[in-house]
């Protein structure tokens, strides 16, 4: 089996980690999770944060096959749109997007033709399926419970898990966003348990507790089901679905929520112009 090289890319503004996966220099790559810069003072984009994905690409010579959303995140906007007109490659996310979207469009007023079927992205992955990037073989897994439409990609040895379980010292993600559910969460990352202990596994952030000085992403199946704060392979559901909700009763919401989400839902494409030719985010009132 062709092994998965993996490179991180922390954005310490949002503490997400962005990787590209690769067959090797020369080869073909996929993104996963690209963060496009945003100043919630300002309001202005920047593709510093992507650019980074960008000079990889370039410097090893890769072919990008994939632009990977594992859902559509909270905290950070999307760079995928930009990097596809930089790099190429096909934007992809859950099936499941399609619940997301139907969600949103009311909470923003989406534009009518807004469509809520996934249809902004290049791709919509089934569960279980499985897709190519060079020599690797990738697998989709839906893993619901922080969204409804979350998503793992497991390529080679290496598990992305998006917003499922973070680092084993932080635990795991929210379920309290529209959709969200503890015990589907808790269901979700017994499939995640089910593979080999040696299965690497990459999180999507590091919110770097106050027992650890530097930033991490990298953990194993093994070191999770063993010493994960939130769910260790001895924790039960009625366990676990106790400890995320009455956690989940103390968090604010995510600082840039609300402009994250209208980005996402359209695959990191900005919204259409208004009649003055400028684009706005919506602030809806009193919803959230
Ligand atoms: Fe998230």
């Amino acid at each position: 089996m062709t092994q998965a090289h993996v490179a991180p890319f922390f954005d310490a503004a949002t503490f997400t980690v962005s990787y590209v996966v690769h067959d090797g220099a020369g080869g073909r790559a996929a993104l996963i999770d690209p963060v496009l810069d945003y100043d919630a003072k300002s309001g202005r984009t920047a593709t510093r944060s992507a650019q980074r994905l960008v000079d990889f690409v370039r410097e090893n010579d890769l072919v990008v096959d994939w632009i990977l959303e594992t859902h559509a995140h909270a905290d950070h906007l999307s760079a995928a749109a930009w990097l596809k007109e930089q790099l190429g490659g096909r934007i992809a996310i859950g099936a499941r997007i399609d619940q997301v979207q139907r969600v949103f469009k009311p909470v923003f007023n989406l534009e009518p033709d807004f469509a809520t079927d996934g249809s902004q992205f290049d791709h919509l992955f089934a569960d279980d399926e499985e897709f190519r990037i060079g020599g690797l073989t990738g697998r989709a897994l839906f893993v619901p419970g922080h969204t409804p439409a979350d998503m793992a990609y497991l390529i080679g040895d290496a598990l992305f898990v998006g917003d499922t379980i973070f680092m084993p010292d932080v635990g795991t993600a929210r379920c309290d966003f529209p959709g969200g559910d503890a015990a589907t969460l808790y269901r979700s990352v017994q499939k995640l348990y089910q593979l080999p202990d040696a299965t690497r596994v990459f999180v999507c952030h590091d919110y770097l507790p106050a027992s650890r000085s530097e930033v991490r992403w990298e953990s194993s199946i093994a070191e999770q089901k063993a010493t994960n704060i939130h769910l260790a392979a001895s924790t039960t559901e009625a366990e676990f679905v106790a400890l995320r909700q009455a956690r989940d009763a103390t968090l604010e919401m995510p600082v840039l929520i609300l402009p994250s989400i209208q980005i996402n839902v359209r695959a990191g494409a900005m919204p259409p112009a208004a009649s003055n030719g400028k684009r706005y985010l919506q602030i809806p009132l009193d919803v959230l």
